[in-house]
């Protein structure tokens, strides 16, 4: 069954919602948690070592009730069972979306085109585990019989992206290979890591689900260049190996198809590191947490798949969401994680979230007349809250926000510990709050300055408290945000699958790239003209 085709503006709920919106647009969620003692309880979401608060939002149960008729009235429920049971939700590109099948367990029965999927799955997982241990123990070896130090994952976007962030934020975890990422294509990238690698002893992952992508490929190309001026054709097959679904391109790159690790077209890139696509993160953290971060990631699918929508996190997330984006006008959302070990989140979940759903047509493929997507941005607190939080308190825009934090750390220092949480705390109450100028003036503020020092509050926030970051935690948090963009692009009725809007500038960058040889050019607008013979000129 195809993913339901409901314009949501034309539902009950929506309607509801609208007329809802103008009463209570301008309440302040100080004067609601004054009227009602038990918000905070009414408004929380305990889930095994997951403690969600949204209480913090400004919406009432009036709201929250409308918000769960719009989930109703799009079926929503349907659409979840049509995802998890591998039917063709990515109906523009004709495919599964079963990024839930890879962390599945081995008795599960997912099937596409009549195919249970999953003893595949755990062929790949079999052979993960295997070359991890192999690599980690030093019993696989490079060309001159040295066990291997370095690891370097060669990849882009979703190939590059959920690695990169799951082996920074479990470097707790980590043994002793040293991991490198490489994806842009500017050559200074791939130059500096180059330059900290000894080729006898380093192991490289090439990923790329399709294998065509221009900047994999180039750095492929440079770092076996590299690798050949030291060693031989024969010891490739010792030092490279591969994630990707296109083996014959794999093969033709000069890759020992023994060393291919496949993965499927129901895998979307940007949800692929439950796939081979995470041998990276296997092989830096080891086996069995990487199967932790999957099993993890199960126990979301299962709530999500299972939950009624009240006490459903992704859905309650994702119902927020779409009452900011599409009542209040909020544009964009800041993800802040008060964990130094989750630097690299919000960048990770920029892909998902704005790769997903930037888009402008239906799933009727007609134009969009309200808004879809989500702008994500953030950083680790408390670093942020010195760099950007002043806008978030006293600007004129409204951001939502998701405080994401840990109970524990992982080092135990509970003196840092109690001062990164109070200002985890903190912020969020004082973004519900603000101070106002009868506060300010009782402070003794001089009267030129007080309208400064006011902040209005009624800034709405989500706060995530885990018990403690694990590889079973972080699955759970990637899969609520995985399922949270499910749960929005059914509701704004596109297609969250596809990603044709990357495709235009790939198509003029390879133009340009022939054009950079010959006569001066000038079938371009006269600025991109301009600025291609200024390049050519200084070239
Ligand atoms: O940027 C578009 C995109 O297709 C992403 O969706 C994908 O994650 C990335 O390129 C890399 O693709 P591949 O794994 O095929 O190299």
């Amino acid at each position: 069954m195809a993913l339901p085709t409901t314009n949501p503006t034309t539902t009950n709920a929506w309607r509801k919602l609208k007329e809802h919106f103008n009463e209570v647009k301008n309440l302040h969620m100080k004067d609601l948690f004054a009227q009602d003692e038990k918000r905070a309880d009414k408004f929380t979401l305990i889930w095994d070592d997951f403690y969600v608060d949204f209480s913090k939002n400004r919406i009432t149960e009036e709201t929250f009730k409308y918000l769960l008729e719009l989930a109703d009235d799009v079926k929503l429920k349907e659409a979840i069972q049509s995802q998890f049971s591998g039917e063709k939700i990515n109906q523009t590109e004709g495919r599964a979306v079963l990024h839930s099948a890879l962390r599945a367990p081995e008795s599960a029965v997912v099937t596409v085109d009549g195919e249970n999927v999953i003893p595949e799955v755990y062929n790949v997982k079999q052979k993960i585990e295997t070359f991890t241990n192999e690599v980690v123990n030093g019993k696989r070896k490079g060309y001159t019989g040295k066990p291997f130090t370095h690891v370097v994952n060669i990849g882009i976007g979703g190939s590059d992206l959920g690695p990169a962030m799951v082996v920074d934020a479990l470097q707790y975890y980590k043994n002793h290979l040293t991991t490198y990422f490489v994806s842009n294509v500017d050559g200074d990238h791939v130059n500096e890591v180059i330059k900290k690698l000894h080729p006898e002893t380093t192991l490289f992952v090439v990923v790329s689900k399709t294998f065509t992508t221009q900047e994999t490929l180039s750095n492929a190309n440079t770092i076996k260049d590299w690798f050949l001026q030291s060693a031989s054709q024969e010891d490739i097959a010792k030092h490279f190996v591969a994630v990707s679904t296109n083996l014959d391109a794999v093969q033709s790159f000069g890759i020992d198809p023994n060393n291919i690790f496949p993965m499927w077209d129901w895998v979307g890139g940007r949800f692929s590191l439950w796939s081979a696509v995470g041998l990276s993160i296997s092989l830096a953290v080891g086996y069995d947490n990487y199967a932790s971060l999957l099993l993890g990631a199960n126990k979301m699918d299962e709530h999500f798949k299972n939950k009624d929508f009240q006490h459903n996190i992704p859905v309650v997330l994702g119902l927020i969401s779409i009452w900011y984006n599409n009542f209040f006008n909020a544009e964009s959302e800041a993800i802040i994680p008060y964990s130094q070990y989750l630097n690299q989140f919000a960048t990770y979940l920029q892909q998902g979230i704005m790769e997903s759903n930037g888009k402008s047509v239906d799933r009727n493929g007609n134009p969009i007349d309200y808004q879809t997507g989500t702008l994500i941005w953030g950083e680790p607190g408390t670093n942020s809250q010195h760099a950007f939080f002043q806008l978030i308190h006293q600007g004129t825009k409204l951001i939502p926000a998701d405080f994401i934090g840990f109970t524990k750390s992982l080092h135990g220092n509970q003196d840092h510990q109690d001062k990164l949480i109070s200002n985890f705390l903190a912020q969020t109450e004082a973004l519900l709050n603000g101070k106002t100028e009868s506060q300010v003036i009782a402070e003794g503020t001089k009267e030129a300055i007080i309208p400064f020092k006011i902040f209005e509050g009624n800034k709405p926030t989500n706060t995530i408290f885990i018990k403690k970051l694990t590889p079973e935690s972080l699955g759970k948090l990637i899969a609520m945000y995985e399922h949270k963009i499910f749960v929005q692009g059914v509701i704004w009725n596109i297609f969250s699958y596809d990603q044709f809007g990357v495709e235009l500038g790939k198509q003029l960058a390879t133009k340009i790239l022939k054009e950079f040889n010959g006569e001066a050019i000038n079938t371009h607008d006269s600025s991109t003209t301009n600025l291609l013979n200024y390049y050519k000129s200084m070239s």
